[in-house]
């Protein structure tokens, strides 16, 4: 018999034929976010659990799923909505889908330091609201992204991705990391390694790239938007708790900072309601991974992850590899 899994949400077709053929398949039939409870009594039961970062997957949800529970293969790179430790007290494997969606992602982190800089989407607010009379020499005027400094937090796939593309730009980068990355990778990008306070400091744009954790909780806070230029712009494409959402509203009232991209929300899927009154800040519904490609190719990942360990291999993205030794 084919192993019995949950699937909190309907993927792309391509990842559900890839599931179906491998698997019982059940899943959430609305497209709506399970309630908890709900949660609870879908995963009685099942060897296999694939959730999405809006389920919380905690040590209650692995025991209401049962002794034959394996795997959890989240459907996102990030995993602070999985208690990992959790899972491996349990020797249950825990996977995301790294790789698949960093492209994707610094191409809508691109896109979010256009749209700040330029006031793309202000601009076309404006225009279909049939004020565009005549061209003028102030009208909408925003701030240049070529020859400006881009400070990335964090320097892994998708910072280094980002960095890529404002090379191409000829942006200067600077980035702060836990360590400092090859000389080789700097030197495809002419990156710069500098410490938190020079990134502040000296970026026209910062854009954040680091996994949420206690360690980054709040990590852009009060000080450190003060430190920044008072012509720069935060951009956030990770996660909306790693910066501090009541400083950065304070910030952006006081002028203290010129602006704000955001994918992500401190309290998502809540947005701070001055934040939405902002013209300076382009919001968007946490879309960085959002493109079919992608989002299929999540998928298929996990799909691959759960074939994997509920074959008894270890799967290829196993974030807890300790429970196989
Ligand atoms: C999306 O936010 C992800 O972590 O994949
Ligand atoms: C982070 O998850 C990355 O891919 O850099």
């Amino acid at each position: 018999m084919k192993p019995q899994i949950f699937v909190t949400r309907r993927l792309p077709q391509g990842a559900m034929d890839l599931l179906e053929e491998n698997f019982n398949v059940e899943c959430n039939p609305n497209d709506r976010v399970l309630t908890r409870e709900e949660l609870l009594s879908s995963v009685k039961g099942k060897q296999g659990l694939l959730p999405l970062l809006t389920e919380t997957v905690d040590g209650e949800v692995m025991d209401a799923a049962g002794k034959g529970l394996r795997i959890v293969a989240n459907y996102a790179v990030g995993y602070n909505n999985i208690d990992l430790a959790a899972a491996t007290a349990r020797k249950i494997a825990v996977t995301n889908t790294p790789g698949v969606l960093t492209e994707t992602t610094a191409d809508l982190t691109m896109g979010l330091i256009l749209s700040v800089a330029r006031r793309i989407v202000e601009a076309d607010t404006f225009a279909r609201a049939g004020k565009y009379r005549n061209w003028a020499p102030l009208l909408l005027v925003g701030a240049d992204i070529h020859n400006k400094t881009l400070g990335l937090f964090g320097f892994g796939r998708i910072g280094f991705a980002v960095a890529r593309r404002a090379a191409g730009f000829d942006m200067r980068i600077l980035y702060h990391d836990l360590k400092r990355a090859e000389a080789e990778l700097e030197k495809q990008v002419n990156a710069e390694y500098v410490d938190k306070e020079t990134l502040l400091k000296e970026s026209d744009f910062v854009s954040v790239h680091v996994p949420l954790s206690p360690d980054t909780l709040h990590m852009i806070g009060p000080e450190e938007l003060s430190s920044m230029k008072s012509t720069a712009f935060i951009i956030n494409t990770s996660r909306g708790e790693v910066i501090d959402e009541d400083a950065l509203v304070a910030a952006l009232g006081a002028k203290k900072i010129a602006g704000a991209g955001l994918d992500v929300f401190e309290h998502e899927p809540k947005i701070h309601p001055a934040l939405a009154k902002m013209d300076n800040v382009v919001i968007l519904p946490h879309i960085g991974s959002a493109s079919i490609e992608t989002r299929t190719q999540m998928g298929l990942v996990a799909a691959k992850n759960m074939i994997a360990a509920l074959r008894g291999d270890v799967p290829p993205n196993c974030l807890n590899p300790e429970i196989y030794v």
